[in-house]
């Protein structure tokens, strides 16, 4: 596995893969089971396996968790090597910004909703650097997991719109046995904070079987799993169809359920598609 931190020396390395596939999973690092099923089916699915490891500043919002987001670089990189990942790529933040730079806009109905309204100017950042990181590895396919729906919905609309040559491939989301759905912050999680955690995929559960039942009406779903939340912070419980516009009738096969809550100090968030 190539390690590089120079954003110029990757692209140089690249030029000489130009007739390579080339997949790339963009991670913040602390990786886990979600990012390892996106680095093996993009080691699987390309001659060549990029991915990057960079805490983006510019996705943080003023007193969210940037300074002590988990950093665990030497577990990452045996993660990636034992992966068969091909190169992994460090950059620090100035190998990535510019001063006075040019700025990508989410777009200003579904970049602001949900996550958006909660994280406003979140998915800007977001965008940015996927964007960067796109053109700097050249990539024709790069994994995003479905725990982040509204990321990865925006990142394929930005990908669309904006004309990239690149597939966006969509990554189940991957839970423990216990239902709980892997993320990095789960580390901030104590014990008692891992079980109360547990009632925002039992809830996402129950709706589940409440639409396999028959249920069709959004506010009875939604009332249901506010009972099963109720002692969490919660932030928003949504519903809405596949491209995130509301609704108020579940249209089955065409519908999403998300969830975002702090359990203690720790904003969780996790979806269903139905
Ligand atoms: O999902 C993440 O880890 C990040 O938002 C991403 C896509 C790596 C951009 O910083």
């Amino acid at each position: 596995m190539q390690i590089f931190t120079k954003t110029d020396n990757l692209i140089k390395y690249l030029d000489d893969f130009s007739n390579k596939t080339k997949g790339f999973v963009p991670t913040m690092g602390a990786l886990h089971g979600g990012h390892l099923s996106l680095i093996q089916k993009c080691v699987k699915e390309n001659d060549i396996s990029i991915v990057s490891i960079f805490v983006n500043p510019t996705q943080f919002l003023e007193g969210e968790d940037f300074d002590k987001y988990p950093k665990k670089i030497d577990a990452d990189k045996k993660i990636c090597s034992l992966a068969g990942v091909d190169i992994l790529f460090l950059p620090s933040a100035d190998e990535i910004y510019f001063e006075d730079e040019i700025s990508i806009l989410a777009p200003k109905i579904k970049g602001y909703i949900l996550e958006g309204h909660k994280r406003p100017g979140h998915f800007n950042g977001v965008l940015q650097v996927v964007l960067k990181l796109l053109n700097i590895t050249r990539a024709d396919n790069a994994y995003f997991g479905k725990k982040d729906a509204q990321q990865l919905y925006l990142v394929k609309k930005m990908a669309k719109e904006l004309f990239l040559r690149i597939n966006i491939i969509e990554c189940n989301i991957i839970r423990e046995d216990s239902g709980l759905a892997l993320s990095s912050r789960n580390s901030y999680l104590g014990q008692k904070e891992k079980k109360d955690a547990l009632l925002i995929s039992e809830a996402l559960k129950k709706a589940t079987q409440m639409v396999a039942k028959g249920e069709k009406d959004v506010s009875n779903i939604k009332r249901e799993i506010s009972k099963i939340l109720n002692t969490l912070k919660v932030e928003y419980i949504e519903i809405t169809d596949r491209d995130f516009n509301k609704i108020d009738t579940i249209e089955q096969g065409n519908t999403r359920i998300l969830i975002a809550a702090y359990v203690g100090l720790t904003r969780l968030i996790d979806n269903v598609e139905v």
